[in-house]
């Protein structure tokens, strides 16, 4: 196999919700590869760890405050971005927040803050991050992330469960529209994992038992096991594979009736 197939070498990455689980674990795992990486969330301080991590790690990384909620905060942490490094060819959409409540109680606010965060903002960063690239005339790519519950349902998640399965369909969309560019779109569903969007759960004796009742691998994923997919969707290695929802999730929906 070509050893570069996956390499990043050249390639200026965004990485949204960088301050933590997922996000953090992306920019290291992009810059391990060769690319330059801006770390964006709304914690700064969180970032500046992450950064320094990564350059002692030898990689090359930016933090840049952003607010994927405001569009403002998004426009200038693109331009603090091509600043730093020039215009963004890779863009990890990643930022998300979780609000499990059952569909009877969940209320306007609840609605709002998960589909301006989960769905909104993936359109608003994704068209920012998009445009440029075109202005520039910049092939690149983007992976969005979604969920295994833009897939499929469970109870409590129905809100957002809707905003992965719209984070899906945007992908499709955004893949077909934005191809002759020569932009990629790809999602990435995830199984579970732990991080502190969940860890409190899966301490609890119903998360472990959720673990072991629920899950056919009757084990969560390690961070680790999403560096492959994430590398092929964003990298040369991926070039011929536009608009798929690709879950990451050790057959969990596979799971028997
Ligand atoms: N963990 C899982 O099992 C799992 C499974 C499927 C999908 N996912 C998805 O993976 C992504 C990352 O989740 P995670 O598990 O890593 O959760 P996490 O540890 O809670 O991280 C969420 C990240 O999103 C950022 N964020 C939230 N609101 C934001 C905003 N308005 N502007 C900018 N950044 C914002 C947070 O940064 P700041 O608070 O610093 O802004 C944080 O860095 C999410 O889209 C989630 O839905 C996770």
């Amino acid at each position: 196999m070509n050893e570069h197939l996956f390499d990043l070498s050249g390639r200026v990455a965004l990485v949204t919700g960088a301050s933590s689980g997922l996000g953090a674990h992306f920019a290291r795992v992009l810059a391990g590869n060769g690319a330059r990486v801006v770390v964006a969330a709304r914690r700064v301080e969180r970032l500046r760890e992450l950064t320094d991590g990564i350059a002692a790690a030898g990689g090359e990384a930016r933090a840049v405050a952003m607010d994927v909620t405001d569009p403002d905060s998004v426009q200038a942490g693109f331009d603090a971005a091509e600043e730093a490094f020039g215009t963004v060819d890779l863009l990890v959409n990643n930022a998300g927040v979780a609000q499990p409540r059952s569909f009877l109680k969940s209320t306007e606010t609840d609605w709002d803050y998960v589909m301006e965060t989960n769905l909104k903002a993936v359109w608003r960063v994704g068209r920012a991050g998009a445009e440029r690239m075109k202005k520039a005339g910049q092939p690149g790519s983007i992976v969005n992330i979604a969920s295994l519950l833009g897939l499929g349902v469970q109870f409590g998640e129905s809100m957002y469960a809707t905003s992965k399965a719209g984070v899906v369909q945007l992908t499709r969309h955004m893949a077909l529209e934005l191809m002759r560019y020569q932009i990629r779109v790809n999602a990435i569903c995830p199984g579970y994992f732990e991080t502190e969007m969940n860890k409190d759960f899966f301490a609890s004796e119903q998360g472990q038992d959720y673990v072991r009742e629920q899950i056919p691998s009757k084990r969560l994923g390690d961070l680790s096991e999403l560096s492959g997919p994430l590398l092929l969707l964003a990298s040369d290695a991926g070039s011929f594979v536009n608009g798929v929802a690709l879950p990451v999730d050790g057959g969990h929906l596979l799971k028997s009736l």
